[in-house]
């Protein structure tokens, strides 16, 4: 460990200029109490580190050692297989207004168009 760099949630991005995983999660509504999200998020920067287009099976490997006791996973594994899209096309952005000059991505879901799922 002498040496090793140790790199927190707080490191990764700003409010006004959120990391492509961070946005991902947001634009995929991929928390809920949002307790497992830093790790989640954490543990898939090494991931898309190690391995930049990883398959659902890889993603849910590499994740196994962080348990969620609220989404289920599902919008977890679409959040981070879209944060590789997103890392691999240098697409940084979510929705939520930041003040980056990397280009937006609008937000797909009914919520955010301001449609209701009823
Ligand atoms: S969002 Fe609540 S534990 Fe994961």
């Amino acid at each position: 460990m002498d040496g090793a760099e140790i790199e927190t949630i707080e490191g990764l991005g700003t409010q006004d200029d959120l990391h492509p995983i961070q946005a991902a999660f947001v634009d995929n509504a991929a928390l809920q109490c949002g307790f497992c999200i830093p790790g989640m998020i954490m543990q898939s920067r090494s991931l898309l580190q190690d391995n930049p287009d990883p398959t659902e099976a890889e993603i849910r490997k590499g994740l196994s050692d962080n348990l969620c006791r609220c989404t289920g996973y599902e919008k977890i594994i679409d959040a981070v297989q879209d944060a590789a899209e997103r890392m691999n096309s240098d697409q940084t952005v979510a929705t939520d207004g930041g003040d980056s000059t990397h280009e937006t991505m609008p937000c797909s879901s009914q919520k955010c168009r301001g449609e209701s799922d009823e």
